[in-house]
């Protein structure tokens, strides 16, 4: 049986939500992932350092629960508005608890109304100070706007906030978050550093054929929305060619069941439980298992200036069936429900 021991992971962008799910979506992480990377787009966003403070609490309190030792606190992310101020990245920075201030443009995701309007109107002095300080950007690249079509909405972010981004705070940190595109591989590579970007199992395994595969298949509606095959490839071509710009971040994002099978469904795949088998699947089935290592275990922590961890996780090539559905207290049916997975993380 082919086994592999690599270096345990880390999760560069996930969404845990709150309140009484948040135990059992926290277990799925910690099984798969040392540090994650916890996104702020809660109801009530997190939007400064006391809120992060607090919700890393209530994470802390739901991993004691749990009875897991020896985890690592979760890293968290404080979420940007036209009303952010230098004094609130100021104190982010000092915290020493804040590893990045999250751009969710107006209305182009999941709760983010409070999103930011105007960028580089109503924002540039945050970034400047973001910039002087050395805390990341974390980018949701899409523009909203009824004009764009929806399956262009991150080349045209690329194109009118990104490049001109890049222009204004050259050293600024920043990381695109869920490409979705060939364009932003191309972008992401050719621009100078700092610059990274994290990419999803859902971008990484589908293309956007799923999405209408016999129906209508809500579980598979994400944002940025999965794209064309191209895509996918260029996708799959970035993470394994061990550039150091490219890394884990699975966007996993539970939603009920019914909140996915509605008339009005919900974005957001919950992928949490299974990511790591399904990167290693896609990586093998490409035949590049070996460069998995670097994709979700080194590049992440290169780029935030983190060590890599120490202790190492087991895989073996071993199929099994993503199930249909989970209980996390609500009924969430996880990405690739009812799929085939080529390997298993093992003891
Ligand atoms: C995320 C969510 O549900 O919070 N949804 C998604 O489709 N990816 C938000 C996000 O990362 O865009
Ligand atoms: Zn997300």
């Amino acid at each position: 049986m082919q086994k592999i021991t690599i270096t345990k992971p880390d999760d560069w962008h996930v969404h845990l939500r709150d309140d009484f799910i948040l135990e059992g979506v926290v277990k799925d992480s910690l099984k798969n992932f040392s540090r994650i990377l916890v996104m702020p787009n809660l109801v009530n966003p997190i939007k400064n350092t006391q809120d992060a403070i607090n919700y890393k609490t209530r994470i802390i309190n739901a991993i004691k629960k749990l009875k897991i030792h020896n985890y690592f606190e979760p890293l968290m992310s404080i979420y940007l508005t036209d009303n952010t101020s230098e004094k609130d990245i100021e104190l982010a920075f000092r915290s020493g608890v804040i590893f990045g201030v999250k751009l969710y443009p107006f209305r182009s995701t999941t709760n983010s109304f409070d999103g930011v309007t105007d960028l580089f109107g109503k924002c540039s002095l945050v970034l400047y100070k973001m910039e002087e300080l050395g805390i990341p950007l974390l980018i949701h690249g899409e523009v909203f706007n009824k004009t764009v079509d929806i399956f262009d909405r991150e080349l045209i972010f690329i194109e009118n906030i990104a490049i001109p981004l890049k222009e204004k705070f050259p050293k600024l940190k920043i990381v695109l978050e869920h490409i979705s595109t060939k364009d932003a591989v191309e972008y992401v590579k050719s621009a100078k550093d700092p610059i990274a970007a994290t990419i999803t199992p859902q971008h990484l395994f589908y293309n956007r054929n799923i999405i209408f595969n016999h129906g209508l298949n809500p579980h598979f509606y994400c944002l940025p929305i999965l794209k064309r095959e191209k895509h996918r490839l260029a996708l799959i071509e970035a993470a394994t060619i061990n550039n150091t710009k490219f890394f884990i971040g699975t966007d996993s994002a539970p939603h009920s069941k019914e909140n996915k099978e509605n008339e009005s469904g919900c974005a957001g795949c919950y992928s949490a439980c299974y990511a790591v088998e399904m990167y290693a699947t896609i990586f093998d089935r490409v035949g590049c298992i070996d460069k998995l290592e670097q994709f979700i275990s080194f590049n992440g922590p290169n780029f935030y200036g983190l060590p890599y961890n120490s202790t190492k996780i087991n895989l073996i090539k071993q199929s099994h069936i993503i199930p249909k559905k989970l209980n996390r207290n609500i009924e969430i049916v996880p990405l690739g429900a009812g799929e085939l997975l080529d390997w298993k993380l093992v003891e």
